[in-house]
């Protein structure tokens, strides 16, 4: 199957089968925003579920939290992303669309510009001969400065005191809320403050479905170390973001680690990797980043908040700054990855070969015929058996054959039939998604038998 194929072949599913919709739909849709169906935002849980589950509840030492997306505008002054959280933003003369101009220059040459001086890449637009990707036509305003961060008003009174900003990651709301997990929590280094949240970027170039989108959800862990150490913990920390994406079935072959340039790091980084996973739209592009942020964000914090945010060592009691590693991964890039990577098609039949741990269902349970009052009665009781443990489906319509086909569709591992042997000997037919094989089971055993099922799996 070509890539493009593939890319179209999964927005179609994602609509059709609820996993997700274009935003605003019965408005003529806008542009680059999306709605998670009910398939889609069980698939977005069960991913941010299991990273819960591997990076703070499997990891005494990082605590989780939840802050406002609304903070403090000093914050934004603080961490850098008033002055520094910027894009070189070009218009087109002729059609007036806007783009960002290291985009632009790299597609149209191998050069990586991203974070270059704006002058270098006006210079460079011009010698690699950039043209608008809408109109054709090569004229452009020189490139400037376009901020990230969305604005907004508190209050009913509109003046610069009310100026506040969603936040555009969720790390900072981490370094704020650090001196309040050390008072409380009293945690020794190494420790991480780990969330997972909406994040708003006033992007520029959008496009190619949830990839790159308005707001995003982002599952982030800032882990703060002593400074000598921190080689060692990016290292650690390379190894854990790999093993989680693997072990949920991304093949190797498709990820790669791309240390940023200089000009690329942002303003508090002085080391970044990104994961990078060969999407169907213009090859490698960044699946999740690993930073050393140094010991920036707490320094800047401490200075524009007066707070004391030093780390005190408990046996020599010798205070300084903690340096901070931190490991990032976006949710809807997680998503769209999975669904690329478990896709397949067997014939007529599609699948998703997706992981039982975050399928959104994990069992359908069926009837064989929906006009025999028994045996719909006892599906029902099987239903409610497994519903009570499991995410479970319902499916009454149609043949057995299509039911079948519509699960695999949408990822179910199993499906269970209660059928006429049923009624006699208490036992159902367990029919597998990946290797469509039948094995008859009693009931008394199925929630043991998906137990086992699940735990194997993992
Ligand atoms: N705190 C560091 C940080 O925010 P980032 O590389 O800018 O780093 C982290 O973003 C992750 O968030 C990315 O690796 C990507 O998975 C996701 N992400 C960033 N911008 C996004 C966008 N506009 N739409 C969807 N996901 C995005």
């Amino acid at each position: 199957m070509s890539k493009p194929d593939l890319m179209e072949k999964i927005v179609s599913l994602c609509k059709r089968r609820g996993f997700v919709y274009p935003g605003s739909g019965i408005y003529g849709g806008l542009a680059n925003s999306y709605c998670y169906g009910p398939l889609g935002v069980e698939l977005l849980r069960n991913i941010k579920n299991h990273w819960w589950k591997t990076f703070v509840h499997q990891r005494p030492e990082v605590y989780g939290i939840s802050s406002s997306i609304i903070m403090h505008p000093k914050v934004w002054e603080a961490s850098g992303h008033i002055t520094s959280f910027n894009d070189a933003l070009v218009e087109c003369l002729e059609c007036h669309n806007r783009f960002r101009a290291d985009y632009l220059i790299e597609e149209k040459s191998d050069l990586k510009v991203e974070g270059k001086p704006l002058s270098e890449l006006e210079k460079l637009m011009e010698e690699v001969d950039v043209t608008c990707p809408v109109c054709g036509d090569n004229k452009f305003t020189s490139p400037r400065k376009f901020n990230l961060l969305f604005e907004t008003e508190l209050g009913s009174v509109q003046d610069e005191s009310s100026t506040v900003y969603l936040r555009g990651e969720t790390a900072q709301g981490m370094f704020v809320a650090y001196k309040n997990v050390l008072d409380s929590m009293h945690p020794n280094l190494p420790f991480g403050i780990a969330q997972v949240g909406k994040a708003f970027r006033n992007e520029i170039t959008l496009g190619n479905f949830i990839f790159r989108t308005f707001e995003f959800e982002q599952m982030e862990i800032e882990y703060f170390i002593r400074e000598n150490e921190w080689k060692d913990w990016f290292e650690q920390w390379q190894e854990l973001m790999w093993n989680w994406i693997v072990n949920l079935g991304v093949s190797e072959e498709k990820l790669r680690w791309r240390k940023h340039t200089e000009d690329e790091l942002s303003h508090y980084s002085k080391r970044t990797e990104d994961v990078e996973y060969d999407f169907p739209f213009g090859g490698f592009k960044e699946l999740y980043g690993l930073a050393y942020r140094t010991d920036y964000d707490l320094k800047q914090h401490q200075e524009y908040s007066g707070a004391d945010l030093c780390y005190q060592d408990r046996v020599s009691g010798k205070k300084f700054f903690p340096h901070i590693v931190e490991p990032t991964f976006g949710v809807g890039r997680t998503l769209l990855v999975l669904l690329l990577e478990s896709y397949q098609e067997d014939g007529d039949r599609k699948i998703l070969s997706l992981d039982p741990e975050i399928a959104p269902y994990k069992v359908a349970v069926f009837p064989l015929v929906s006009n025999k009052e028994e045996i719909v009665n006892k599906a029902r009781d099987v239903f409610a058996m497994l519903n009570s443990q499991f995410h479970v489906a319902w499916d009454d319509r149609g043949n057995i054959g299509k039911r079948y086909y519509s699960q695999d569709e949408i990822g179910t591992p199993w499906c269970v039939t209660i059928d006429y042997d049923t009624l006699e000997d208490n036992s159902v037919t367990i029919r597998d998604r990946d290797t469509t094989q039948q094995v008859r089971i009693k009931i008394n055993n199925l929630v043991n038998w998906f137990s086992n099922q699940l735990f194997l799996k993992k």
